[in-house]
């Protein structure tokens, strides 16, 4: 049997087993390998070409990290690392350079064989759909953006025009001693109390004022929200001094803050969300927990955006999310952002260790 597969290329069926290999191997269209015991490439397939523009010869027994980017070799390496010691199959991000210096973002699965050493590794190029992800992330925070704008440059100010207009109603029906005085001012309050919901609700649709100073106040006015909309009690703990981050590191880690609490509000039946944002070691420490259902031994499935759009943010930022169960009952939700993240993820890969025969040997990951 035989057919046209690609533009270009005839595919004909092969008749063993190993041939079949071959061609599959081959055909495929994400970049498959083969890596050696000495994080060396043994073989790849030609999509490598396809896709990135290295030819057979450029990748021949050249390390599978050195085409990785550099701020993602330390985390390839272990990855490598766990898969050669018998972590199994798994998969793990990074991004890997063509010749012509473009970028692919890569999910890889990695295998490796009792019957010979070194790593079999299948890698899916998810470029698009992480740009795709990104822009639709950008287009709800611009549309988010404008929505908190809208509120407070219209509804909030229109609101407190009414409600000047009730307090001077009230006090002239105080000064005549109407009887309708004191539902005037009951309605002045309430007015009062909607005007502050309704700008607290725009500045946390709105993150454009958001600085790195002003994230306490931030999380804390989002609690403070909570509690108020929720018969749900929230409260913020943080330490006074916090290193400095940049806006849109901020910015994220609010978001995150963010959604984690409209979940527990949406899916956790909790009385008590603790919000948590502690500075230990060099890192950020941010966490959400409550006290709710939890997710039992269920794993938690992104079926809406909200948990995608959390590990993107973090990802983004070169932070790392945790999703677990909180003791002795609830979930609890941490992200954890190292300040010099971009400087530690940088680290060179260490050189390679001499090819073994019996047992792979990959670099040691970088010590975090
Ligand atoms: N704190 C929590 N407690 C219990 N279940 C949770 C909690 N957080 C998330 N979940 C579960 O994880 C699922 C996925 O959450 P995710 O935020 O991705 O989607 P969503 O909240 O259903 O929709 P969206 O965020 O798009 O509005 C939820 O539907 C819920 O079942
Ligand atoms: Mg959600």
């Amino acid at each position: 049997m035989s057919g046209q597969c690609g533009s270009n290329t005839v595919w004909t069926a092969p008749t063993s087993d190993e041939a079949r290999f071959e061609s599959l191997f081959e055909l495929s269209s994400d970049l498959a390998c083969l890596i050696d015991g000495s994080g060396r490439l043994e073989r790849v397939n030609m999509s490598w070409e396809a896709r990135l523009g290295w030819t057979k010869a450029d990748l021949n027994r050249r390390r599978f990290i050195d085409f990785a980017h550099p701020d993602d070799r330390a985390a390839t390496a272990a990855a490598l690392y766990d898969a050669a010691g018998g972590a199994g199959t798994r998969g793990f991000e990074n991004r890997l350079r063509g010749k012509d210096g473009t970028e692919l973002r890569m999910i890889w699965k990695l295998a490796t064989s009792p019957m010979r050493p070194g790593i079999g590794a299948i890698g899916r190029d998810v470029t698009g759909e992480r740009r795709l992800q990104r822009e639709l992330i950008e287009a709800a925070d611009r549309e988010k953006a404008r929505i908190g704008r809208e509120l407070h440059d219209g509804l909030c100010q229109s609101l407190a025009g009414i409600c000047t207009l009730s307090a001077t109603l009230a006090r002239k029906l105080a000064g005549r001693a109407d009887p309708a005085a004191a539902a005037a001012a009951e309605l002045t309050a309430l007015l009062k109390q909607s005007v502050g919901d309704a700008r607290n609700l725009g500045r946390g649709l709105d993150c454009a004022g958001l600085t790195p100073s002003s994230l306490p106040l931030a999380l804390e006015t989002l609690a403070t929200n909570i509690g108020s909309l929720h018969p749900i009690s929230c409260i913020l703990l943080h330490d006074q001094h916090l290193p400095s981050l940049d806006a849109q590191v901020a910015t994220h880690l609010y978001r995150i803050v963010q959604e984690a609490v409209s979940n527990v509000v949406a899916h956790a039946k909790a009385t008590r969300i603790v919000i948590r944002l502690r500075h230990r070691e060099g890192r950020i420490l941010l966490s959400v927990v409550d006290n709710g259902i939890g997710t039992g031994q269920r794993r938690l499935e992104a079926t809406g955006i909200g948990l995608r759009s959390m590990e993107y943010r973090a990802r983004l930022i070169g932070a790392s999310l945790t999703i677990e169960p909180a003791s002795p009952r609830g979930t609890r939700v941490e992200c954890a952002w190292t300040v010099d993240a971009r400087t530690r993820n940088a680290a060179p890969a260490t050189s390679s260790q001499p090819p073994s025969a019996t047992r792979p040997v990959y670099p040691r990951p970088a010590p975090t």
